[in-house]
């Protein structure tokens, strides 16, 4: 190999290593201005050498010349579908179905993955080289979208190793990251011109692009799921080990295909996944099962275009329509007018719904929504329903518009908007009977002072009695009091006194929560709280003085000053506190923390505490408790039914400690 040749190769080389680490393996390894560097040297050589371009170059994935149409290619195996599952009962029943025909236990073997939401791709590889790659089109023949596949970094376009056979169809799903998607959208909207409608669209129209520069800028990402057709060469005698093979030979396989056994692990993966789902930065719309060994797949075989051996269970439908029958104005703690639409019941994301939040008024007018309307209303996992679009084509003729209250539907005081804020309030403050209800609401909840037996009915009666005026009087209720309430019982009564008379002994962190302060939430609390220490200097500081907390900002600090400024809420804290409210003055060690810095990941659940609890502990150990596993994290908490963040911190090798080893931490 002559010196030049070499210098080009080991540029190659190295570029898609990093291009790998980058796109496949979720890594980055060198700065963007070294790959850069190392991009434009290859670059140059080979503008000098054109006889040294080679089509697998990484400067050879964009750039080639627009098509007039695509060329159709005819799939050396078909690509098939799958059959629909919709429920618990029917993965227990396509496991055990499967177990019977195979007369195994019902210990049988397979593996579950993400069902992608994007679009099928097959792609051919020729001694490890990248030739062709084809849509699904009709199962049978799909279209040549090679120039467009090879924009794709996450796609080799030769392989890694040398154990791939010499012929290799490779079978993925083309998917457009969802933080592609807002940013393009954003771009879109800010240019005047019309959005996707969703991730898969989007992929879907950017791999039918004629001229490959326009899908590079797509930045579309492929997951391989499946080996197609092979020859010259051998590949594993399962899916899980193909799966991994797929790694070795640097395709994108997803993190979380596993490999399980029987019903019941099968349906822990399907609870998981769920949970998971939102979280994701792709869309996904169900879960794949497949039995795992190649030779049970091949004695199921095959009806007519879907596989026996495996099964797609859909999660429950994200999107309905439905009309709007209302909108009603709900007041919050902080006097910000929420509209509620009330709709006809319709069934979505797995339960029925009559009522999705609108956010504020200016999402009424973004919408464009009217009274009689049809509407898209969207919900996904635990997240509030709401009104994502009107069906235009559908509107009535005697559609009318949404009156904007000027007045609060509950107390009658004048509604305000403030310049810089999407929302309208209700200037009642406390006199305002919803504001009150809702201050107290969060007053007794269990992360703020956590009375035991408040519920919100109780709360409503309390106000609506004048019972309560305001915080500071649920220290003076009295078991006589409360005995005249509805359903309240001599023995309930005695026992939500005493849970009151309990709650006085608390922590700084908690008082400054439950005060209600705007955007102070439990994690400010407690900066507030571990950077002064004492209420009484908190409640002097000037703004300033609050922006040098940390994960305070200038809004937050002008929020937290502005409550502190005024005199009501001076008078409720000192009447908070002359009703006995104590805590221990923080300890100088919870400041410093034997923890202090720490990255902690809690995944599983344990005998001993809740996962709140851990957190908590951790948390006032010094620890920074993060939900998810990374590089940077120093340790996993690991308890029962440990899932893929175990899998993941024990491949990047962080330190795992199980529930009996906790002791070490807080026995210290
Ligand atoms: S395996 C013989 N695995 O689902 C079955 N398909 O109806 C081969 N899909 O359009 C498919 N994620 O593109 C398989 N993890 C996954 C998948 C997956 C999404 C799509 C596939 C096809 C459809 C099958």
């Amino acid at each position: 190999m002559t010196e030049l040749l070499e210098r080009v190769t080991g540029l190659r080389d190295e570029l898609n290593k990093h291009n790998h680490r980058y796109y496949v393996l979720n890594e980055p390894s060198i700065p963007d201005a070294e790959y850069d560097r190392l991009f434009q040297s290859l670059l140059s050589l080979e503008k000098k050498h054109p006889e040294l371009v080679s089509s697998d170059s990484p400067t050879q994935r964009v750039g080639a010349a627009p098509l007039e149409a695509f060329n159709q290619v005819t799939h050396k195996i078909p690509m098939l579908s799958l059959d629909n599952l919709f429920s618990a009962d029917e993965l227990s029943a396509f496991v055990t179905k499967v177990a019977d025909k195979l007369s195994e236990s019902s210990d049988l073997a397979f593996v579950a993955e993400p069902k992608f939401d994007g679009v099928a791709i097959s792609l051919f590889y020729r001694d490890g080289k990248l030739e062709y790659a084809a849509t699904r089109g009709d199962g049978e023949t799909g279209e040549d979208v090679t120039q467009n596949i090879r924009t794709i970094y996450s796609i080799p376009l030769s392989l890694s190793g040398s154990s791939y056979p010499s012929e290799l169809e490779v079978r993925g799903e083309v998917l457009m990251p969802k933080a592609v998607f807002h940013r393009l959208n954003e771009q879109a909207q800010a240019l005047g011109e019309k959005p996707f409608v969703n991730p898969r669209n989007a992929a879907s129209g950017s791999l039918r692009q004629l001229d490959s520069k326009t899908t590079a800028n797509r930045r579309l990402h492929m997951f391989a799921y499946a080996i197609g057709y092979y020859d010259g060469g051998r590949v594993p005698d399962n899916h899980y080990d193909a799966m991994v093979a797929l790694r070795g030979w640097g395709f994108a396989v997803n993190e979380h295909v596993e490999k399980l056994i029987g019903t019941a692990e099968c349906e822990s993966y399907r609870l998981m996944l769920t949970k998971l789902r939102p979280d994701l930065d792709y869309d996904i719309d169900g879960i794949v099962y497949k039995v795992n060994s190649f030779a049970q797949q091949d004695k199921l075989g095959f009806v007519s275009r879907a596989p026996r051996w495996a099964m797609a269970y859909k999660f429950p439908a994200e999107e309905a329509v439905t009309s709007l029958l209302g909108v009603e104005f709900q007041v919050g703690r902080t006097g910000a007018l929420t509209p509620v639409a009330r709709l006809e019941p319709v069934f979505v994301g797995g339960v029925t719904v009559s009522n999705a939040t609108l956010h504020n008024v200016d999402e009424i007018n973004r919408l464009d929504i009217r009274l009689g309307d049809s509407v898209v209303v969207h919900r996904a996992g635990d997240v509030i329903p709401k009104v994502v679009r009107v069906v235009a084509e559908r509107r009535p003729k005697t559609a009318t518009t949404i009156a904007i209250p000027t007045k609060c539907p509950i107390c009658g005081s004048e509604v305000v908007s403030v310049d810089e804020e999407a929302a309208i309030r209700c200037s009642g403050a406390l006199l305002c009977p919803a504001q009150l209800k809702e201050s107290i609401k969060h007053f007794v909840s269990r992360k703020a002072m956590d009375i035991d037996g408040f519920g919100e009915k109780l709360v409503a009666q309390l106000v609506d009695k004048k019972l309560l005026n305001c915080v500071t009087d649920i220290y003076d209720l009295r078991v006589a009091d409360l005995v005249l309430l509805d359903r309240m019982a001599e023995k309930s009564a005695e026992k939500l006194v005493s849970a009151i008379e309990s709650s006085k002994k608390t922590t700084l962190p908690r008082f400054l929560f439950s005060l209600g302060i705007r955007e102070v939430g439990e994690a400010t609390a407690r900066s507030l709280s571990a950077a002064y220490g004492d209420i009484a200097v908190i409640s002097q500081l000037d703004e300033e003085e609050f922006l040098l907390v940390e994960d305070v900002g200038p809004i937050v600090a002008k929020n937290i000053h502005q409550f502190f400024s005024s005199t009501k809420n001076q008078e409720m804290i000192e009447g908070l506190l002359a009703a006995g409210i104590v805590w221990d003055k923080p300890a100088a060690v919870e400041t410093a923390g034997t923890l202090a810095g720490r990255i902690m990941v809690i995944t599983g659940t344990f005998g001993s505490y809740t996962r709140d609890e851990l957190k908590q502990r951790l948390l006032g150990l010094g620890a920074k408790v993060s939900g998810s596993v990374s590089k940077k994290t120093d340790y996993l908490i690991a308890g029962d039914k440990a899932g893929s963040k175990l899998t993941k911190a024990q491949d990047l090798g962080i330190r795992v400690v199980f529930e009996p080893e906790l002791d070490r931490f807080f026995d210290q």
